[in-house]
């Protein structure tokens, strides 16, 4: 009996160890997140995300204290010595200055890059803010770094393409953000400007429905007359910053209030948590319009919402009507693999919408996915931020987008149908230079 429990317990040893190696889970790979073995770190990376890839390999060593570091690198880097002069932490009230070693270390050939937890040490209450809005979900500050790395085409597409994905992204490793280094001024990031370098381009064009809304124009005419060392709060300022709006009262969360998840969900306004937080939308706006008026406009946003999704359900309602008739093409099989499947994968089908895998909507897609796509990402998202931000001109054009892809979407569905045969796809679908180049360089 015991001689047939030792077996056992002999088998289960090594099947547990058999098993770590074969799946190579006890080490990851040079990179970050879910797909950390299929790419390596560029060098910007270690500013981007410190506390993951940061490692000093310069010249310098030796232990230094903060007025030796000033001293030198007044002269290195004028400017970086100029800006934390003009800053708080120079002169802070009833304390002594923080000087570069309370952020760097004193040990320049250990010096670090400071993440957000080094500004933790003195702003605990910042800092627990902002990791407290992980339980919001995505999008959100707090996620940014893992929404950004998990992402297949992050670690599927050509390098060049995915870089700057972990500038923006690094909004959750570090705090210099919206107080830019090393000022560190929470007047600057009381400004629309901060949130620029982040908040821009297609899919998320918020400075462009911001300056074009009645608050924007307000703060192009006011914002040098205005006194940005006050915080956020009621009465302060007549016109709202982006921040005014989603860090209402200074708290350092953006996400516990949306619920429009960036405008690429369908969700239901009415439940009772999206009731809670568009009660305190309401109760930002009130700061200077009436409540009832201000519910009034955000309804308004919720009714542009539901016709957005109206045309976008019955356009992908029509493309998942090819792929059950097989008449997508090329098809799955003859064309490049999505991110992250190898060629040949068993029972690959096309994945369309969100819920299929966004993924695909990156990538070498036919045609007619690809128009689908721009439709649901450029021209929604679009015309989401217009509504969500009173811009009237973006909601136009993003429905006039929408309406011309869905009716060139539904014209060449009827062609695709009414063909006996769709062409053969190229070889070089599948084998483009593109797919190669990907899986051999990142
Ligand atoms: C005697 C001159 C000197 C002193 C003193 C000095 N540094 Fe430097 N530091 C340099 C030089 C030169 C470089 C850039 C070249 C290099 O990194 O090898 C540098 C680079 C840096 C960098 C950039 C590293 C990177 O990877 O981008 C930081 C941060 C830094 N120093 C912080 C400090 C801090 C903090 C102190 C004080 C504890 C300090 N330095 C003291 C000369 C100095
Ligand atoms: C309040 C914290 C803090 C203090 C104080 C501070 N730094 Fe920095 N420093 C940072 C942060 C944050 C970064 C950006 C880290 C990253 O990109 O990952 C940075 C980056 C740097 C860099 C490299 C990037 C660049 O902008 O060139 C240098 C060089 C540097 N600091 C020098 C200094 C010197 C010199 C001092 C003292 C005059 C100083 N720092 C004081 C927080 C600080
Ligand atoms: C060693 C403690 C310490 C560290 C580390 C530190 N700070 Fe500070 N910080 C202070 C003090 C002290 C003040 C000034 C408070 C005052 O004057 O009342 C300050 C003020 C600030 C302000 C307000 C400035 C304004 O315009 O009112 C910001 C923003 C700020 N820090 C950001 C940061 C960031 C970001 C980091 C990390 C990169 C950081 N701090 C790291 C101590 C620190
Ligand atoms: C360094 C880049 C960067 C800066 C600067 C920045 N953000 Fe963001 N922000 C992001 C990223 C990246 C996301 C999306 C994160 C994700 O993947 O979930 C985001 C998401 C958001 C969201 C969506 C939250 C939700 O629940 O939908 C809001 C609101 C937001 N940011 C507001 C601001 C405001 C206001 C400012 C300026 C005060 C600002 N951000 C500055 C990068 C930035
Ligand atoms: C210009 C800055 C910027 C760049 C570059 C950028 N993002 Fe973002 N990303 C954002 C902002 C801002 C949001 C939030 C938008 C919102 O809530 O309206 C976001 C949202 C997201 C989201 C959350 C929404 C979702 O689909 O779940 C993911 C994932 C994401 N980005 C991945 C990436 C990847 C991967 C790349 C590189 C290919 C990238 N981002 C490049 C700024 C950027
Ligand atoms: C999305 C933009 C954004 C990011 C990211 C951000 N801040 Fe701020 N921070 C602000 C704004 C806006 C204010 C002004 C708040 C107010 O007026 O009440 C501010 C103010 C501050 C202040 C001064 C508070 C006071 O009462 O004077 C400190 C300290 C600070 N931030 C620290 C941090 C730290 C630490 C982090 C990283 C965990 C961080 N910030 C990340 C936008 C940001
Ligand atoms: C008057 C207040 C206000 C101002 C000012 C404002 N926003 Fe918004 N923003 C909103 C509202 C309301 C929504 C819709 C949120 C929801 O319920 O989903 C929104 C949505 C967003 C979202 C998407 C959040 C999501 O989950 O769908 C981002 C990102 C964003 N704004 C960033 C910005 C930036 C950056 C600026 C400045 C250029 C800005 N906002 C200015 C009120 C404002
Ligand atoms: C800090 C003050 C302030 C806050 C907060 C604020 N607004 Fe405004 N709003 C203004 C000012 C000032 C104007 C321009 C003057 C005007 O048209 O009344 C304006 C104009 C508007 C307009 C255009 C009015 C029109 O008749 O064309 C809309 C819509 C609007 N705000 C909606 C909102 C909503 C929704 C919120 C909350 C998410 C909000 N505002 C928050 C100050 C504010």
């Amino acid at each position: 009996m015991a001689r047939y429990a030792r077996g056992v317990v002999l088998f289960a040893a090594l099947a547990i160890a058999a098993g770590y190696a074969w799946v190579d889970w006890n080490k990851s790979g040079p990179g970050d997140g879910l797909n950390s073995r299929l790419w390596q770190p560029d060098p910007a990376f270690g500013y981007w995300h410190p506390t993951r890839f940061y490692q000093y390999d310069g010249q310098m060593s030796g232990q230094f204290k903060g007025e030796e570091c000033i001293a030198c690198h007044e002269a290195l880097t004028p400017g970086i010595v100029a800006d934390w002069r003009a800053s708080r932490h120079s002169a802070p009230k009833g304390r002594a200055s923080v000087t570069c070693e309370a952020c760097h270390g004193n040990d320049h050939a250990k010096i670090r890059m400071p993440d957000r937890t080094v500004c933790a040490g003195c702003h605990a209450r910042q800092h627990d803010e902002f990791l407290d809005e992980r339980r919001f979900g995505f999008p959100s500050h707090a996620l940014a770094m893992e929404r950004a790395v998990d992402a297949p085409h992050f670690a599927d597409k050509p390098k060049a393409e995915v870089t700057a994905c972990l500038q923006c992204h690094s909004v959750a490793e570090k705090c210099d953000s919206c107080h830019t280094r090393h000022r560190f001024s929470a007047a600057e990031a009381r400004r629309p400007e901060a949130c620029m370098t982040c908040h821009s381009g297609p899919p998320h064009p918020d400075d462009d429905t911001y300056f074009a809304s009645a608050h924007g124009k307000r703060y192009l005419a006011d914002a040098d007359k205005t006194d940005w060392s006050k915080p956020l709060a009621k009465g302060n300022y007549t016109t709202p910053t982006c921040a005014y709006c989603h860090m209402a009262g200074g708290k350092h969360q953006v996400a516990d209030k949306a619920i429009w998840k960036f405008g690429l969900l369908q969700v239901n306004p009415l439940t009772s948590n999206n009731e809670v937080k568009r009660k305190q939308w309401v109760a930002v706006c009130a700061d200077c319009h009436p409540a009832d008026w201000s519910r009034q406009r955000l309804a308004e946003m919720d009714a542009e919402r539901k016709r957005a999704w109206a045309k976008l359900n019955a356009t992908e309602a029509t493309l998942r009507g090819l792929r059950g008739a097989g008449l997508l093409h090329p098809n799955v099989k003859e064309r490049p693999p999505y991110p992250l499947d190898k060629p040949g994968t068993w029972f690959a089908r096309e994945r369309i919408g969100y819920y299929d895998g966004q993924a695909s909507a990156f990538y070498n897609v036919s045609p007619i996915e690809r128009d689908y796509f721009e439709m649901w990402y450029f021209a929604n998202l679009g015309a989401y931020k217009g509504a969500a931000h009173g811009s009237p001109g973006h909601v136009g054009q993003g429905h006039a987008g929408m309406d011309m892809a869905k009716q060139d979407i539904q014209a060449r569905a009827k062609a695709l149908e009414q063909q006996d045969k769709p062409p053969a796809a190229g070889r070089w679908w599948l084998e483009g230079e593109y797919t190669k180049h990907n899986r051999e360089q990142n």
